[in-house]
């Protein structure tokens, strides 16, 4: 972006969120942070602008509709960026209750109170206004390994809780600017990896085992494919999106690099391997351990970037190769970041996810009836 804007950003102490907001800031932006800090959400994300009067956080929810009100009247944002939301599919599986009470009515109620707020600016301000959505590659279900990669126009399929409750988000982002002309716009992106990810997800949690010699569980055959965006590149995406992109319009985001999980996995143990030579798990690849799969598995993703390449001219800077290299190193460099968020409530998550994935095939993994406690 190229002037200096307020920005409220939801989920700005998560993964993307906190990677955001700290290129916003570095650009000279106002940052108003909304975030509710989840197991999710880490204030360690931004302490290097702990200080900075430019960012302003606020620990809250975004269903408290009174709040958001609040936030927005007294700050005065030329835009909403959107990240908040509950993201880990597998537990979406294990309690989808509280996917639904951020993804779907957090979204409503942003968009109630962002509708609101829209209408009551000036003409000038109003025509500057945005509301950008982060969204999912999810949202699209699955694809067999001939079919075309997601484009813009790829009928919604989702498979999952998460699937699902973001494509409920998107589908109300999109009846706002339908029904009441609000000038928002959507983002959906592939897999995501890079600083500050959550040890849940695929990758972080493989360095993480990896680094202490437990196993490394992959599910099923390991031959499911994502499409893997280091995550300033999808930074970088979203502020293109928020500069120039067309209002009511949908752009997919990704880096074009299919990888299947089992490659990915042996990619980070061939960096492990390089960079912690004298580690008494080397080669960390024997650390490899085929569990029970994921019910309703998604086999593969792929996004078909080039409506945001030609019409927005983004590209991404890092190649699948150059983004695993910063992100092992990254996490080598960052012990305490990681101590800090596998205390506590992360080994509670880790028993429940994979003490009911025994090794492979010895039947069905079944999966826990559990609502509360998904966290
Ligand atoms: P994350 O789980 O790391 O962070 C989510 C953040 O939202 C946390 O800081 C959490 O505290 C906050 N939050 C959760 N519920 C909240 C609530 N009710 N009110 C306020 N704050 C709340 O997620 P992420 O990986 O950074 O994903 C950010 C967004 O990008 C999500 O909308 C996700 O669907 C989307 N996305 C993620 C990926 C990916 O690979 N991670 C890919 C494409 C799109
Ligand atoms: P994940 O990082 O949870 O992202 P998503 O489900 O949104 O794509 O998982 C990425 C892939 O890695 C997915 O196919 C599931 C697989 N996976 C494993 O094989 N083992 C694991 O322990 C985890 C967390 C994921």
């Amino acid at each position: 972006m190229s002037s200096h804007h307020t920005l409220l950003i939801t989920g700005g102490a998560g993964f993307i969120g906190s990677n955001f907001v700290l290129s916003a800031i570095a650009q000279g932006h106002r940052v108003v942070n909304l975030d509710a800090l989840t197991y999710a959400g880490n204030l360690g994300n931004l302490s290097s602008i702990e200080s900075n009067p430019n960012h302003i956080f606020v620990q809250g929810n975004i269903n408290d509709r009174d709040l958001v009100e609040r936030l927005l009247s007294e700050h005065h944002p030329s835009a909403i960026v959107h990240f908040a939301a509950e993201s880990h599919v597998d537990r979406s599986i294990a309690g989808p209750e509280a996917f639904l009470k951020t993804n779907i009515d957090g979204t409503f109620t942003l968009l109630r109170a962002a509708r609101a707020y829209y209408e009551s600016l000036a003409p000038e301000a109003r025509m500057g206004f945005r509301f950008l959505h982060v969204s999912t590659d999810e949202v699209y279900g699955t694809l067999a390994p001939e079919d075309p990669a997601f484009h813009e126009k790829t009928p919604y399929a989702p498979n999952s809780p998460y699937a699902a409750s973001k494509a409920a988000s998107d589908m109300l982002v999109r009846a706002w600017v339908h029904t009441y002309k609000l000038p928002a716009l959507i983002t959906n992106c592939s897999n995501n990896y890079g600083p500050f990810q959550f040890p849940e997800k695929l990758i972080p949690l493989m360095i993480l085992n990896a680094l202490a010699g437990k196993p490394l569980p992959v599910y099923g055959d390991g031959q499911q494919v994502r499409d893997w965006l280091f995550v300033t590149d999808h930074c970088t995406a979203i502020s293109a999106v928020l500069e120039n992109g067309q209002i009511g319009e949908t752009y997919n985001v990704g880096g074009g690099n299919q990888r299947a999980n089992l490659d990915v996995v042996n990619t980070v143990c061939a960096l492990l391997d390089e960079l912690r030579p004298d580690s008494p798990f080397v080669p960390h690849g024997q650390l490899i351990t085929y569990v029970q799969d994921r019910p309703g598995h998604d086999r593969r993703y792929a996004i078909d970037a080039r409506k945001i390449e030609s019409e927005l001219g983004w590209h991404a800077a890092e190649s699948f190769e150059t983004g695993l290299r910063k992100t092992v190193q990254w996490y080598l460099n960052h012990p305490d970041w990681l101590d800090n968020v596998t205390s506590g409530a992360y080994q509670q998550w880790v028993t429940k996810n994979y003490a009911a994935r025994t090794e492979a095939a010895t039947g069905d993994y079944a999966v826990a009836p559990v609502e509360a406690g998904a966290k």
